[in-house]
């Protein structure tokens, strides 16, 4: 691998610890204006800080974030159907290579889904994106989506996740589930997990943990940090667990130490947790 695809890759996962904490502020591109991503930049100001990498669209990245903001960023590629659509996450490619390199991303996102009547179009995709990023050094995640009518088991996550790094993913993005540990054995790329919908958040640090004891390298986490009741003392939490290998209980002390109304921005030689 040349020397710009691991400078990237060292930006998406932290060297110091083989780990990342991606924060997640792509929903938009299907859901519209999320709960907690009304305005992005005044969600997500105060929480780049403690995330490695900020995963969103191009349209959130150039309306959104100043170019100045020191935060790697994860560009989503895949998008074409909405909420509405009965054909949820029927995706294509929605950002071109060449766009990707104006916008000097660290990675590219692209989602796929197994299983679905039409995981041929988004598969083949994602092996198109590959290539192209191949051309240029840049990691490319896959996002292993699943369809309300799938089960998000060991079995068909191993499935999905296995298919992505054959297709020549270098980190894929899945679900935690029971028997994760099987999931990440049979995955050739190191994967990190979606927090999914908001939990408590004791629950949210808990699955990290525990995704990250089976052998996920991180998270990709949005909605249970930006729709927490104080987003910025949860980031910390979860980068504690995450590179500090902090455990769900002392994640959960770092939150209550600093919840309440988001304290003064630390510079980050200050950040400890
Ligand atoms: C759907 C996505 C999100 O990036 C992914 O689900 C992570 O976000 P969350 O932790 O909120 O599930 O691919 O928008």
């Amino acid at each position: 691998m040349d020397w710009g695809f691991r400078n990237r890759m060292a930006q998406i996962v932290r060297p110091s610890t083989g780990r990342s904490l991606m924060l997640a502020v792509d929903h938009g591109y299907f859901m519209g204006p999320t709960h907690g991503l009304e305005k992005p930049w005044d969600t997500v100001k105060a929480l780049v800080p403690y995330a490695d990498c900020l995963a969103l669209t191009r349209g959130v990245l150039r309306h959104a974030i100043p170019p100045e903001a020191d935060i790697p960023i994860i560009l989503r590629v895949s998008g074409g159907t909405s909420i509405l659509s009965k054909e949820l996450l029927r995706e294509g490619i929605i950002t071109s290579m060449q766009d990707a390199l104006r916008l000097n991303v660290a990675g590219v996102a692209f989602s796929i889904l197994v299983g679905s009547p039409h995981e041929r179009d988004t598969l083949l995709n994602l092996a198109k994106v590959v290539d192209e990023a191949e051309e240029y050094g840049i990691p490319v995640l896959a996002i292993t989506a699943v369809g309300k009518d799938m089960v998000r088991d060991a079995r068909y996550l191993s499935l999905a996740c296995r298919i992505a790094g054959e297709l020549g993913a270098h980190l894929v993005k899945t679900y935690y589930c029971d028997g994760f540990e099987q999931v990440v054995e049979g995955c050739p790329v190191p994967i990190v997990i979606a927090g999914g919908k908001k939990i408590p958040e004791f629950d949210a640090l808990q699955m990290a943990h525990q995704a990250l004891r089976a052998g996920a390298i991180g998270v990709d986490m949005g909605r249970n940090i930006f729709q927490s009741e104080s987003p910025q003392a949860m980031i910390r939490a979860v980068r504690a667990v995450i590179h500090d290998r902090a455990s769900p209980e002392d994640g959960m002390e770092i939150y209550n130490r600093f919840k309440g109304p988001s304290l003064p921005l630390l510079k980050e030689t200050q950040v400890t947790a």
